[in-house]
């Protein structure tokens, strides 16, 4: 009888192949190669960024570009395909709804159609926001009811996806932290930033969010590409304000004289309109095996890392 046993990291990248993430130079498509390097053999595709992770083979491709992708797609011949790109500003999309369209809807409708061509896994990154706040926790089975142009294009997306392939996976994200490589951003180090320098920051009291790190994030992705299809919810297990978001995140880099103002979000003028509390329920993605940490715990172990280098002269 054949040996079987797998004794080397080569070998268990052979089992698992070759995982394509789109965005691979954006903060989570950066913590998803991160993540998968190792069992699988990991293609990038970014736009214009370096943001490069040794051992991850990046392409620079436009993914509005159809042909492009289908002779990139005919080279590499991915196992899997994770698309983490997209135009990811809320405000951006809401001022600029056709060239957002192209990236968040018409290429990751294409995408889906090429991966179901291939007959091989494909995941799709959605987002929170194609809730409209009003009746959270949202569960998979809830309705999704956008209020900003970004959430329509995510829902329109999603839709898709699941007609042109059944068998996909749509996993829908909840606000992310973290590290996010050299070239790309997640929004708590410039945050950090102006705790430490003193500038007023402004979080809202009426705002809530399931947060979670994008490096934890991109284990229960991984977990869901692996054991599910249809639609994850993927989220931190506390549900929480921006304002006390921001007091736990100051408690734990140590800034006691940061300047956080409490404020409502309608206080303050923004393009897009945001829905007051889009919180995840996880349920499934737990039953899957998803172990989300604690946002204390997941914050402390990003400070004694990435954190720490943002220290003034750090
Ligand atoms: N961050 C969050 O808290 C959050 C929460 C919920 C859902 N999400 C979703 O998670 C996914 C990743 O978000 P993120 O925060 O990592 O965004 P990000 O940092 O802005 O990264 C976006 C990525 O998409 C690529 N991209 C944009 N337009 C492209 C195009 N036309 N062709 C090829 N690549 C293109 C960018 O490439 P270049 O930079 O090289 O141009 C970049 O790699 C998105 O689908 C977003 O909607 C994020």
């Amino acid at each position: 009888m054949a040996d079987c046993r797998v004794n080397s990291i080569e070998q268990v990248r052979l089992l698992m192949g070759k995982l394509l993430v789109t965005g691979a130079s954006g903060f989570l498509g950066w913590n998803l190669c991160r993540a998968a390097q190792g069992p699988w053999d990991v293609y990038g595709f970014a736009r214009r960024n370096q943001n490069q992770l040794q051992g991850v083979k990046l392409r620079r491709t436009d993914l509005t570009r159809f042909k492009e992708i289908k002779e990139n797609l005919q080279e590499i011949r991915p196992d899997a395909l994770i698309h983490a790109a997209a135009e990811s500003s809320a405000n951006f999309c809401q001022l600029n709804p056709a060239a957002s369209h192209g990236i968040n809807v018409e290429a990751t409708a294409n995408l889906a159609s090429l991966c179901a061509d291939l007959r091989i896994p494909f995941v799709f990154i959605s987002s929170d926001l194609v809730f409209n706040g009003l009746k959270p926790p949202y569960s998979e089975n809830d309705p999704v009811c956008p209020v900003c142009i970004y959430g329509e294009q995510k829902a329109e997306a999603e839709r898709a996806v699941m007609e042109r392939y059944p068998q996909a996976m749509v996993c829908r994200m909840a606000l992310m932290f973290g590290d996010a490589g050299q070239g790309a951003a997640s929004f708590i180090q410039p945050l950090i930033d102006d705790m430490r320098n003193g500038r007023q920051i402004n979080l809202f009291v009426d705002e809530y969010r399931t947060p979670l790190s994008a490096a934890n994030a991109a284990q229960g992705i991984l977990l869901g590409l692996s054991k599910a299809k249809g639609i994850l919810h993927i989220g931190g297990l506390e549900r929480i304000s921006r304002f006390d978001f921001g007091k736990l995140l100051r408690d734990i880099v140590g800034a006691p004289s940061a300047r956080l103002y409490a404020c409502s979000r309608q206080s303050i003028e923004m393009a897009a309109p945001r829905p007051a509390d889009v919180s995840l329920s996880i349920t499934r993605a737990m039953a899957l095996g998803f172990k989300p940490g604690s946002l204390r715990g997941e914050l402390e172990s990003l400070a004694c890392t990435k954190i720490e280098k943002l220290r003034p002269g750090g």
